[in-house]
C-alpha cells in the first residue's frame, strides 16, 4: 500500500537493534518500506540499518529510549527531512520491552528501583507515549497502522513474572480501548502476542534458569519450548511476518496470539480480540 505522497509508508520500529525488533525492521525494509531502526544501543541500530541499506532497503538508526519522550522528539527532529519526504510516519511498531523475574512479593524491592514501575515504564508507558506522539498526525492524514508487540503474558499469567505480566496486561487493555475509539478513522491498532520466542530475551531467561537450577541450557530451552501450546519456540521471523500482515491489512483491534509451531505451512496464529 502506498502513502498519500506516493511513497511506501515510513515505519518506526522501537527496540529494533536485536531480536524480534530487528527481524521486524528487516521484514518491513525488504518488503520495500523505509524504516527507522530505534533503540538505545546505537551500535546495534547502526548495524541493523547498515545491513538493510546494503540489502537494498532504506533505513536510519535512531537513539530512542521509550521511557524518555524527549529522545523520541529529538530523533524525529533529526530525521525530519526523511520523515517529510515520506509524508510522515505511517507505521509504528512498539516492540521495545524488558522482562525480569522474581517472586511477586519481592518484585518491588530490586536494587535499581521498583520492578513493577520499571516494567510499566518500558512495556506500557513506552508504547502509550509513542502512540500519543505519532497517532495525532496519522489521524490528521486519515491513515496509520500501529502494532504493539505484547506477549502471551498479556493474556495469561506466568509464575515469577508478575511485573512483566502486569505491564503486558496493561498494554493489551489500553490497546483494546484505543482500537474501539479508532474504529472507522483510518488508523488501526493491533497486537501480536507471542508465547516464548527464540530471541536474546529468551537466551537471558535460559541463562537465569540454568544458574538457579543447574539444568543444562539445552534442557531449559526444550522446557520453555514445551511451555508453548504449539510445543516449539516462536521464531523472530514468524513474529515479523505477522506484524507485516497487520501493517499491510485493515484489521483493527485484533490480537494475533502466536502459540509456536506452524499450521498449514504458516506460523500458527490464534486470531482474537
Ligand atoms: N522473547 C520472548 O519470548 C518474547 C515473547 C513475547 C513477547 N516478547 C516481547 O517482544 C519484544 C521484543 O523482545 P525480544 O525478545 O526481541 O527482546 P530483546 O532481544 O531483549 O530485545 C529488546 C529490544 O528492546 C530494546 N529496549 C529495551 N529497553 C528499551 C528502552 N527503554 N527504550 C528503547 N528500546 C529498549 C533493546 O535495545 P536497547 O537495550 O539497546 O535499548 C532491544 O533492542 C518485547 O516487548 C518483549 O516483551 C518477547
Amino acid at each position: 500500500m502506498d502513502n498519500v505522497s506516493g511513497t511506501r509508508p515510513l515505519c518506526l520500529v522501537t527496540g529494533a537493534g536485536r531480536g524480534i525488533g530487528a527481524a521486524i525492521a528487516r521484514r518491513v525494509a525488504l518488503a520495500g518500506s523505509p524504516v527507522i531502526v530505534a533503540a538505545r544501543s546505537q551500535d546495534d541500530c547502526v548495524a541493523v540499518a547498515n545491513e538493510l541499506v546494503r540489502r537494498g532497503g532504506r533505513a536510519w538508526p535512531a537513539y530512542v529510549d521509550v521511557t524518555d519522550p524527549a529522545t523520541l522528539d529529538e530523533a524525529l527532529l533529526e530525521l525530519s527531512d526523511e520523515i517529510a519526504e515520506h509524508g510522515g510516519i505511517a507505521w509504528l511498531v512498539n516492540n521495545a520491552g524488558i522482562a525480569e523475574t522474581a517472586p511477586f512479593l519481592r518484585h518491588g524491592r530490586g536494587g535499581d528501583g521498583d520492578t513493577y514501575e520499571k516494567h510499566l515504564r518500558v512495556n506500557f508507558h513506552g508504547p502509550r507515549r509513542a502512540i500519543e506522539r505519532l497517532a495525532p498526525s496519522m489521524l490528521e492524514r486519515g491513515h496509520g497502522r500501529i502494532v504493539s508487540v505484547a506477549s502471551s503474558a498479556g493474556l495469561i499469567g506466568y509464575p515469577y513474572a508478575a511485573a512483566y505480566v502486569a505491564s503486558k496486561h496493561a498494554l493489551v487493555g489500553y490497546t483494546r480501548c484505543a482500537a474501539l475509539e479508532l474504529e472507522g478513522k483510518g488508523v488501526t491498532m493491533n497486537l501480536v502476542a507471542p508465547h516464548y520466542v527464540d530471541s536474546p530475551m529468551t537466551d537471558q531467561t535460559v541463562e537465569r534458569i540454568v544458574k538457579k537450577t543447574g539444568r543444562s541450557a539445552a534442557d531449559t530451552r526444550a522446557f520453555l519450548a514445551a511451555q508453548n501450546p504449539g510445543g516449539a519456540l516462536v521464531t523472530t521471523d514468524e513474529v515479523s511476518a505477522v506484524v507485516l500482515e497487520l501493517l499491510n491489512g485493515a484489521q483493527n483491534g485484533v490480537i494475533a496470539e502466536m502459540p509456536g509451531g506452524s499450521a498449514g505451512g504458516k506460523p500458527a496464529v490464534n486470531w482474537r480480540t
